[in-house]
Parts: structure tokens; C-alpha cells; sequence
């Protein structure tokens, strides 16, 4: 599946309810639609007064439906036919008065009748809170949010943020893409449900004086993709990254490093209370023996400098070692012979699954190609986009995980 259709198939039953977060559903639509997804919208008589159902009918290319007692139904019962159609059920923006709603299962409206009426089991209910700090923070919102969760909805957000009415706090409707990746995480199969997962990713930076040091080309794509897709399948992830700029991905704990001593630092202490260790991070295998406090300057001298250089701790190496230690996933990124290296990669950092890829040719790019090398052979994940591969490793790992038990 190419990273753009990752909605492909999925029936979304959008629900807007009254509040100024609205314009941000039709960019929402935009994004779902793009994503693969057929939308049907669906509004309350609050939310036509921040936007028209014209513009959400030309960007879902379906009529929006306002009305419970809309006659173009032949049985005259919108609230029950829509939501059978659909795979899930988002509201964003929900207001206050909404998830009051929601939480006394009232049905005065299309939209709260559409949301009780909801086959729960096969049309989940996903909720996106928009509201001023104030309102999201009264005991009444925060008890109708634990109630409506405790019903079976997922509540998404909601942001912080400077608001409309001027104020800064929680409340803020989360953005369109954030709401989209969610919608897209939430369709994963939760296979790594209630298990911690420790991720390196990138490159780390070895100082040679403060304005140069030694880094390679890793853009920790891939290990950023692994976080995804680890948090998407239900597991509670923790990265440690290099050097990277890239954002991080929803739910993931990040811990920024330059070094691949401090990441050692990092990792080893963490390690333990994990159940699964990625290492996609592409260390530096040696670093300068002294680091200059200031600017190396030429000073008119011809003599180029000399570094003399020592060899970095090989993290994957010792968190594999470790007595109760975590299921330990390495990455081999070679320039050739992928798999004679990778074997040998297995056996001496002693570690049951190295990932071989081909460093040059997939370094900074958002595609590349795996070889799994394990005690028991070899299986090629093909070319594909990093979050497929991702997703495909999570599923190996996952399934290792369970026959070790
Ligand atoms: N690794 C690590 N710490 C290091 C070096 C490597 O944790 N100091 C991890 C990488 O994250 C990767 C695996 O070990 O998962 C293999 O990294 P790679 O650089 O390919 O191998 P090296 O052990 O450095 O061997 P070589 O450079 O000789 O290929």
C-alpha cells in the first residue's frame, strides 16, 4: 500500500458539532479523502453556523446531512443507515454540549442520534474535543470525557495552544494531519498491545572542537517509522535520538542526543524496564580521543591537524548482554554482501533478528528494502515505503515475541 492510500477502503462517518474548530474539519475532509477514504458528513445545527455543508459536500464529493427527518431516506431513518455504513465514527470538533450529549445518550439531533445508534462494536466511536480552556477544564467536561471513555469512545486531544476567544491552554482542536494519522493508527492491529518498546534512531554527532565533529548521513527515517508504527500497534515507545529534524511521531517519548556516549548514557539505564530494543541508530564507531574547547584555527600554518581517535560503546551490543534484558532488534546498514555481514552481525553481537538494508542507497530516503536475518534464515521484506516496512517489522517482532513465550 503506498504511503499516500493509507485510508484505502475505510468508510468515515464525520460529525461536526458547533465551534470555530470547524474550519478545520473541511481541510480534515481534504486530508481523508487524499488518504483514501470515502467521508460522509454529517453536522449539527450549531456547526452550520461556523461552516456550510456546501463546502463539506464539494470536498467529500457526498450531500452532508443535517436533519434527522431528512426525506431523501427511503426508510426515512438516516441515523441508523449511516452509521452502518461506516467503519468508524469521528466527531471533530465535539463541544462541551456535545460530549454532554454523548455522555447522557441523548438523541435530540441527527448527530448525538447517529452516535447512540451506532452498532458499537463494528462502528467505533473517535472524538475530538474543541473548547475553550475554561470549558474543558470544568469538572462537568472532564467528567463527561472519563464517561464517554469509559463507554468505549477514544478521545484524540486535544491540543494546547493559543484559543480563538484569545486565552492559551488545553482545548484546542488537534490539527487535520494529526487527526488523520490518528484515524490511521487507530485502524492498526494492536499488535504490540501493552508492551514497551526502546528505539535509537539516526546519527550521532562526535565533536572535534565546538563547530565541527563527525556524523554520517543517517536521517533516522526508518527509525522514526519503526516509532510509528510501534505506537500505532498499542506499544508504549520510548526514542532516543540522534541528531534528527524530524517530527515526532503521536504518542512517542522522545529523549534528544548528540553523542554516542550520551545515547549509551540514555539507553542502558531504560533498557531493563523494556520489553522489546530496536537499535536503528547508525553510530559513530569512533570518536575523537580529545574534543578542542575552542575553534580549531589554521593560523596560517600548512600542517593539517591529526586525530587520533577512540572507540565509541557498542550499545546494542550491551543491552543485549544484559542478564534480564530486552528482545533485541539491530540494524546492519552495509554498502554490500547484506547478508554474510548481517549473519555476522547476529553472531557477534549476539541478538536474535538484525535487519540488514543497504545503507548508501536508502540513507535519507522515505523508501527502502529489508533482509531479517535470524538463527533460522533469511526473508527479504521488498522495496516499500518505511512506515509499510515498519509495520511489516512490527508484525515480525511481534510474532518472535509470542513464540519466545
Ligand atoms: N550499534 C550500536 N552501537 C554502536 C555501533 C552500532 O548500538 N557503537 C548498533 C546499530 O544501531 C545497529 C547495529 O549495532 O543496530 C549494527 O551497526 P553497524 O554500524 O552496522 O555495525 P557495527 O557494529 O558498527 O560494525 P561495522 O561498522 O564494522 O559494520
Amino acid at each position: 500500500m503506498s504511503e499516500s492510500k493509507q485510508l484505502a477502503g475505510k468508510h468515515v462517518l464525520l460529525g461536526l458539532s458547533g465551534g470555530i474548530a470547524c474550519y478545520k474539519s473541511a481541510e480534515l475532509v481534504r486530508l481523508l479523502v487524499k488518504a483514501g477514504a470515502t467521508v460522509q458528513v454529517v453536522m449539527s445545527e450549531a456547526a452550520q453556523a461556523f461552516i456550510t455543508p456546501i463546502t463539506l459536500q464539494a470536498l467529500s464529493g457526498r450531500s452532508v446531512y443535517t436533519d434527522q427527518w431528512d426525506a431523501r431516506e427511503a426508510n426515512n431513518m438516516a441515523h441508523i443507515n449511516l452509521s452502518r455504513e461506516a467503519d468508524a465514527m469521528l466527531v471533530a470538533p465535539a463541544s462541551a454540549d456535545f460530549i454532554a450529549k454523548l455522555a447522557q445518550g441523548r438523541a435530540d439531533d441527527l448527530l448525538s442520534l447517529t452516535a447512540l445508534a451506532r452498532p458499537t462494536e463494528r462502528c467505533p466511536l473517535l472524538v475530538a474535543p474543541a473548547m475553550n480552556r475554561e470549558m474543558w477544564l470544568h469538572p462537568a467536561t472532564q467528567r463527561n470525557v472519563l464517561q464517554i471513555q469509559a463507554d468505549g469512545a477514544s478521545v484524540l486531544g486535544p491540543g494546547n495552544g493559543e484559543q480563538a476567544c484569545g486565552e492559551t491552554g488545553d482545548g484546542r482542536m488537534l490539527e487535520a494531519e494529526e487527526l488523520r494519522d490518528a484515524l490511521i493508527a487507530f485502524f492498526q492491529p494492536k499488535l504490540l498491545a501493552g508492551k514497551t518498546v526502546l528505539i535509537t534512531a539516526g546519527p550521532t554527532f562526535e565533536p572535534i572542537d565546538p563547530v565541527r565533529g563527525i556524523t554520517n548521513l543517517s536521517s533516522g527515517k526508518m527509525g522514526f517509522a519503526i516509532a510509528r508504527a510501534a505506537a500505532e500497534a498499542g506499544a508504549a515507545v520510548t526514542l532516543v535520538a540522534g541528531p534528527v529534524h524530524l517530527p515526532t511521531p503521536a504518542g512517542v517519548r522522545r529523549i534528544d542526543v548528540q553523542t554516542a556516549q550520551q545515547m549509551h548514557d540514555t539507553v542502558l539505564p531504560l533498557a531493563s524496564s523494556h520489553q522489546i530494543f530496536v537499535a536503528t541508530a547508525a553510530v559513530a564507531d569512533w570518536r575523537p580521543a580529545q574534543t578542542n574547547a575552542h575553534k580549531i584555527k589554521k593560523d596560517g600554518k600548512k600542517i593539517s591537524p591529526v586525530f587520533e581517535l577512540t572507540e565509541n560503546p557498542d550499545i546494542l551490543a550491551a543491552v543485549a548482554a544484559l542478564p534480564k534484558g530486552p528482545f533485541c532488534v539491530g540494524f546492519a546498514a552495509e554498502s554490500q554482501d547484506l547478508a554474510r555481514h548481517a549473519r555476522e552481525k547476529l553472531d557477534r553481537k549476539k541478538v536474535p533478528l538484525i535487519v540488514g538494508n543497504l545503507g548508501p542507497a536508502t540513507f535519507g530516503r522515505d523508501d527502502n528494502a529489508l533482509l531479517l536475518v535470524d538463527a533460522q534464515g533469511e526473508r527479504e521484506l521488498p522495496h516499500n515505503d518505511k512506515l509499510s516496512l515498519a509495520r511489516d517489522l512490527v508484525r515480525e517482532i511481534a510474532e518472535r515475541l509470542t513464540e519466545k513465550r
